[in-house]
């Protein structure tokens, strides 16, 4: 199978897409780019400036003077910022919510998308995000749409982070949900949406293994 402009894997937070597209990019070869690492990247840099992340024209001018990097090691994808590597913070909470605000920013989207778009273009790469089939690589035909309801979202979020040892909120975490997936879907600039040619995988009910099995067996129909 030739996947010349990539393969788009969009959906909202915790529905089971960046597993996926990790094992579909593994079992077809190719890489994996976790795009929402891109945001979060920038939202940690902006937090670390002091720039506000909603003011669009001090983002705009920390955009310019800063050098973001995607970089591959033997455990995977990296980012680089001016140099540094920021990977490890960019799972935290906070940096989470702060790539959601940061994403709003058209300066934003516009240079981490034609960054995207490269990487498809030349790598042939599994995208996950949430409009890449829509904005990022929209010519690509290879595009899935990853969701479950929010309320199975979030029973998953505890379960991950009780076997942190943890004790989370099951109603907190459903709230920051719900508001996540709407931030992500209402801003006016690309917002988080099905593509109309996209194959819709509603995980709710199943299992990561037979979500991957959907998927390549879609990609094999096409
Ligand atoms: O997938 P994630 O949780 O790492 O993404 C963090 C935020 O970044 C998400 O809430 C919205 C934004 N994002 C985006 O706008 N477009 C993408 N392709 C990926 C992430």
């Amino acid at each position: 199978m030739n996947f010349t402009n990539g393969i788009a894997l969009d959906g909202p937070a915790g529905a089971g897409k960046s597993t996926i597209a990790k094992i579909i990019a593994k079992r077809l070869g190719l890489p994996y780019l976790d795009t929402g690492a891109m945001y979060r990247a920038m939202a940690l840099c902006a937090l670390s400036e002091g720039v506000s992340l909603t003011d669009a024209e001090k983002v705009d001018e920390l955009l310019n003077r800063t050098d973001i990097r995607v970089l591959y090691e033997a455990d995977g994808q990296h980012m680089l910022i001016n140099g540094t590597d920021v990977t490890g913070r960019l799972r935290e909470e906070e940096i989470g919510k702060g790539a959601s605000l940061i994403s709003k920013l058209r300066c934003v989207r516009d240079k981490l998308a034609g960054m995207q778009r490269q990487i498809a273009h030349e790598t042939h790469a599994v995208l996950d995000g949430r409009e890449i089939g829509t904005f990022v690589i929209p010519e690509t035909p290879y595009k899935f749409f990853v969701t479950a309801t929010a309320e199975e979202r979030a029973m998953r979020r505890v379960r991950q982070l009780e076997e942190k040892g943890e004790k989370p909120d099951y109603e907190l975490i459903l709230k920051d949900i719900i508001a996540r997936d709407y931030q992500d879907s209402h801003r006016d600039y690309a917002p988080l949406k099905q593509a109309e040619d996209a194959v819709l995988i509603d995980t709710t009910h199943m299992t990561i293994d037979e979500a991957v099995e959907t998927v390549l067996q879609a990609l094999e129909a096409r």
